[in-house]
């Protein structure tokens, strides 16, 4: 994997994924919002190192990564499918957007055995992705009432997607619509997506923002009017129990407790109908240095441990609402999950 920099300064609108058709270039997101370094994979192992090492993140993103992965495996050998995919769904494995992506392509593989058409349906599940958050953010918006304040975590903007984002998504259209007066976006401990990611984002399409610390979401609930908190999903069970970056949970029960609508936006691709609720979904969990260090350099004391879980459930019945390109699922049950997803 080779990495090539350009400025930051000049960028106003960036994109994350580029397939030039020798290779993928992914925007590292892990040096934003300082640097702009794109590092040019050349093979299914390249990508999956990328994934792992977050320099590609958020369930879309990395579906779509990975579907250009497949891609650029069988190019060079036309048995590689099982290995490749094996190596990619490993890279992670709450996000079902990724094994979703790798199950579409290698249905298109099985049919066809082309390479040529294998491109094309990388291409095509990327170019899905932007209009389903497009449809997303049309249906999220109109449940805004004009005058919103918002909260949302992690970064589901363009960052994390195909383009325009889900639950970011939503405020960018909701705001386009003068619907949103200021979004808080947290800071996302530890890899500090919404103070990196988000903030960045919001700052290039001048929505009025503040960040605001993790743990300081609840206290601005009980002395701000927050109406919305607006998040995006890794993976849906079929009766609505919803895994995102962790601290999505504690922001649903501090919403619930101020009376405060909680949306979850996410496409089809996110949910997974052979998990029957949220205990049955697979939390990953990293490395404690993550939480020991900052950039390499000690926190906590050495050699302490840490448990490191990066997402975690929130239940259906903390959800007001459910948004994905099929429509808007009020109060998620199974049975009210089902009819639109099947
Ligand atoms: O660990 P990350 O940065 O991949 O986590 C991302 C999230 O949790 C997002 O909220 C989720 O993937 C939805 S992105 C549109």
């Amino acid at each position: 994997m080779s990495a090539v920099k350009t400025s930051v300064a000049r960028v106003e609108s960036v994109t994350p994924i580029v397939w030039k058709g020798t290779h993928l270039a992914l925007l590292d997101q892990r040096v934003l919002p300082g640097e702009l370094c794109y590092l040019d994979c050349r093979s299914a192992e390249d990508v999956a190192a990328a994934i792992h090492g977050m320099a590609v993140r958020g369930a879309p993103a990395i579906g779509i990564a990975a579907a250009y992965g497949l891609v650029l495996a069988l190019r060079d050998n036309a048995a590689a499918m099982p290995a490749a995919v094996a190596t990619l769904a490993a890279s992670r494995p709450t996000a079902v957007n990724l094994r979703w992506a790798l199950e579409r392509m290698q249905r298109q593989w099985e049919q066809h055995a082309d390479v040529g058409l294998l491109e094309a349906e990388a291409i095509r599940i990327h170019q899905e992705d932007l209009a389903q958050n497009l449809q997303m953010g049309a249906f999220g918006a109109a449940l805004i009432a004009p005058g919103a304040q918002i909260v949302t975590h992690c970064n589901t903007g363009a960052l994390a997607t195909g383009g325009h984002g889900t639950a970011l998504g939503v405020i960018r259209t909701a705001y386009a619509q003068g619907r949103v007066v200021r979004v808080y976006n947290t800071e996302t401990r530890p890899w500090l997506q919404g103070a990196r990611l988000t903030a960045w984002e919001l700052q290039q399409e001048g929505i009025p923002a503040k960040l605001v610390a993790d743990g300081a979401v609840a206290h601005l609930m009980s002395r701000e009017k927050i109406d919305w908190v607006i998040v995006g999903a890794d993976r849906i069970a079929a009766n609505g129990d919803t895994a995102n970056k962790i601290g999505t949970y504690a922001l649903a029960v501090a919403a619930r407790r101020h009376g405060v609508k909680f949306m979850v936006v996410a496409p089809s691709g996110t949910f997974d109908l052979h998990c029957p609720d949220g205990a049955h979904i697979p939390i990953e969990e990293r490395a404690a240095a993550e939480l020991t260090e900052f950039r390499g350099a000690a926190i906590a004391p050495a050699g302490f441990d840490a448990f490191n879980p990066v997402f975690d459930v929130t239940p259906a019945a903390l959800i007001d609402a459910i948004v994905c390109e099929r429509g808007v699922i009020e109060k998620p049950t199974r049975e009210r999950v089902l009819p639109v997803l099947s």
